[in-house]
């Protein structure tokens, strides 16, 4: 099968790293990148030794891929996944599947037209700490869900140093919010009804980026449900992660937390040689490379378990083992990430609205 990507930005380069390792087991071709911004080409062409192009149309009628991978920022992945889905592509999509609820029903009207896989990178499913959680909810292992909490609070390095072009036109609740409105919604097996949100500008505001510190939202499920989800960007530069992150779960017999920041290696370290050591939390979880024994690079864990099951979802489409069907709830489809998105536009309809509740089948 051939793939390509498009977007080799800061996590787009996660997505040639796991294709162009899956590629070397033989079963797909990596064809290319094509990112509008050259440089960034001429860096990933450097590192990976792989063909870019700066233009969609090129990337699409010289090398005919059968399945993509969209890390283009978050409010323009639609016009290229509509485009490849109009193509008979299958296509990954970073999370958020777009910035508007009208997007994404273009984008599931279009995979629905061509019959392809449009999959959503909501690669917080492939935690194995999750997969736990998910298992035991499923098992009945805490009884039925009452209510919940979540936290997922970025350094203000993402927002300001990682995204300076496109910040302003996300948030904490698009950038990182949506991973656990996706987790939370898997887990209670239902679409949420209705949300309320407050929300701070304070600190980037004073830097130049015109968007939300921090959102604090709750999500309502029926019967009473309802999840409270903490999202920021903004800590400071001294936070020894990158990221704080985890989720409680209680329910009717039994209760689970997934601290997903400390995770068993925390410690004062340097970073150089030459540098003082600083607290350090790394989530391997995530991702880790390290060299093999034949001296290639090896990447693992769950941001490269998510585009492997992708591959393996596309793969089995275009070699006839399984239809779109089969595939049915076992992966974060287009609907799910309609769904995630209804939650996030609510989410920021009620914080334009002093935390009004907002109630999402009206979106
Ligand atoms: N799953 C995760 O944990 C995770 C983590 C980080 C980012 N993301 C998502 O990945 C996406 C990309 O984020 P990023 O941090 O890599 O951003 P980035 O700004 O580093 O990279 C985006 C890249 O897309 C390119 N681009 C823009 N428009 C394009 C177009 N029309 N065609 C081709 N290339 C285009 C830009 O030149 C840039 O290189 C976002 O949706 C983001 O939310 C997901």
């Amino acid at each position: 099968m051939k793939v390509a990507t498009i977007g080799g930005g800061t996590f787009g380069e996660m997505h040639i790293r796991a294709l162009t390792q899956r590629a070397l087991r033989g079963d797909i071709d990596f064809v290319g990148l094509v990112d509008t911004n050259p440089e960034v080409c001429k860096t990933r062409r450097d590192i990976y030794g792989i063909e870019t192009y700066n233009d969609i149309n090129a990337l699409l009628n010289t090398t005919k891929p059968q399945a993509v991978t969209v890390a283009t920022p978050d409010h323009l992945h639609q016009e290229v996944v509509v485009e490849c889905l109009g193509k008979g592509i299958h296509v990954l999509v970073e999370k958020p599947m777009d910035t508007t609820v009208k997007g994404c029903q273009e984008m599931v009207a279009a995979a629905n037209a061509s019959e392809c896989l449009l999959q959503v990178d909501f690669m917080k499913r492939n935690d194995l700490y999750h997969l736990h959680l998910k298992q035991t909810v499923d098992t009945d292992g805490l009884g039925r869900i009452a209510y919940g909490y979540a936290w997922m609070e970025d350094k203000i390095e993402v927002p300001r140093d990682w995204l300076p072009a496109w910040a302003s036109h996300s948030s904490p609740a698009w950038f990182v919010g949506v991973h656990y409105f996706d987790l939370i919604r898997w887990l209670v097996g239902h679409n949420a009804i209705a949300v309320s949100a407050t929300g701070v500008k304070d600190k980037l505001l004073s830097i130049g980026i015109d968007t939300y510190d921090s959102i604090q939202s709750k999500i309502v499920f029926p019967n009473g449900v309802s999840f409270v989800v903490d999202t920021a960007w903004h800590l400071p530069d001294g936070n020894e992660a990158i990221v704080n992150q985890g989720i409680k779960v209680v329910g009717s017999d039994g209760w689970l937390t997934v601290d997903s920041q400390d995770r068993g290696t925390r410690g004062c370290v340097r970073q150089g040689p030459s540098s003082e050591a600083r607290m350090n939390t790394p989530n391997l979880g995530f991702f880790k490379e390290v060299e093999n024994p034949a001296g290639l690079n090896h990447y693992s864990g769950y941001a490269v378990d998510s585009i492997e099951g992708f591959v393996d979802n596309a793969l089995g489409l275009v070699q006839g083992s399984h239809q779109l069907s089969d595939l049915d709830g076992n992966y974060p489809s287009g609907i799910d990430g309609l769904e995630v998105t209804k939650i996030a536009v609510g989410v920021h309809e009620s914080v334009e609205s002093e935390g009004a509740l907002i109630m999402l089948d009206e979106l």
